[in-house]
């Protein structure tokens, strides 16, 4: 079990989470309607929304409380869609920056540095090119796409969850696209949780998983980036370990929702319990996400969108059906070390659904 955290007024209630990275949220955030003047369109009753008249560049220097309404909009929802952006990828830094400060990540968290990302990049270290014809040179995503799988679910992700401290937000543009194909999937971790019953969601409220992304020292070596072992982003994201440990159940500070924290593309084990024990309970877990479509959102891409998600309450899934070239630029801030709060909700349960 990870450390318990004593807080003032939360007492035994917090299981994990560590005090260089801890959420200054002490109470989720609410909405308080800033957004309302723009249009916009639920794509699903669970997750994602897609904005009408948003650019980013103009909300770089919005009022505090837009940014702050908008991350809660994108917590609540799982991901928000703006279509047509005139943005660039040093705007895109400056607004994520803005974006995890109102959400209250911790002082130490910054924007994160892939462990891949060229050194003396053109873009600067924190934004990651999202490349077809990169992943086809470094062999990324073989493991999920090897040549044993056929199965395209075996790319279902959230970002970064190999580092103690991983991402709260994600931001991506794709400005490159094949003419048909490269849709990208997300589903809800909050919904996940929701479909388990009470004794299992008790069970694994007591569990711990270990995310394990050691493919990448050999994916540096096929592109011939030495690996990036200074901080990335935070002073726990460091070194060759690429490895973390984080509970299979975390609450999302800004909403205060319960949401199922394990993936396929970095969870390994689930620890404390046997082997075979712990490939049914992820293999239940992965099932449970990639055969409910109806706890799934697909985006058509169009040139120039961009898509913000929660990445911990959310997976997402590239889909590798085209031929031509596909690129983007993403941007991945660091929120809070995750932690479980035993009092905290589901999202049906905090809804009233
Ligand atoms: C990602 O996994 O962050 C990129 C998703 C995509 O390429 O659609």
């Amino acid at each position: 079990m990870p450390a318990v955290i004593h807080e003032a007024g939360t007492s035994a209630n917090i299981v994990g989470g560590n005090d260089i990275a801890r959420t200054r949220r002490a109470s989720p955030l609410k909405y308080s309607g800033t957004l309302d003047k723009y249009s916009w369109n639920d794509l699903t009753p669970v997750i994602g929304r897609e904005f009408e008249g948003v650019q980013i560049k103009d909300l770089i220097a919005a009022e505090d409380q837009v940014i702050q309404d908008l991350a809660v909009t994108i917590s609540e929802r799982g991901v928000v869609f703006l279509r047509d952006q005139d943005v660039t990828p040093i705007q895109m830094k400056h607004f994520m920056l803005r974006l995890t400060e109102h959400a209250g990540c911790p002082e130490s968290s910054g924007l994160h540095v892939h462990p891949l990302t060229e050194e003396g990049s053109e873009l600067g270290d924190q934004i990651s090119v999202i490349s077809s014809e990169k992943q086809k040179k470094g062999g990324g995503l073989t493991h999920m796409l090897s040549d044993v799988s056929r199965f395209a679910s075996n790319a279902w992700h959230s970002d970064i969850t190999f580092e103690p401290v991983p991402s709260d937000y994600a931001m991506l543009k794709i400005h490159t696209l094949p003419a048909t194909g490269g849709d990208t999937l997300w589903a809800s971790g909050y919904e996940i949780y929701d479909r388990l019953s009470p004794a299992m969601q008790r069970m694994l409220e007591g569990l711990t998983a270990t995310h394990d992304a050691r493919f990448f020292l050999e994916e540096a070596k096929n592109l011939g980036n030495p690996l990036r072992e200074g901080k990335r982003g935070s002073p726990l994201n460091q070194g060759s370990e690429l490895t973390a440990v984080h509970p299979v159940i975390r609450t999302n500070p800004v909403t205060g929702w319960k949401s199922v924290y394990v993936n396929k593309g970095f969870t390994k084990r689930i620890n404390g319990v046997t082997k075979d024990e712990s490939d049914m309970l992820l293999s239940y877990l992965f099932n449970l996400v990639t055969q409910n479509h109806d706890a799934q959102v697909r985006f058509k891409w169009r040139k120039n969108d961009v898509a913000i998600w929660d990445n911990r309450s959310t997976w997402h899934c590239a889909t590798y059906d085209y031929e031509q070239a596909r690129a983007g630029d993403r941007v991945c801030s660091l929120g809070e070390a995750p932690y479980l709060d035993l009092g905290s909700r589901s999202r049906r349960e905090a809804l009233g659904l």
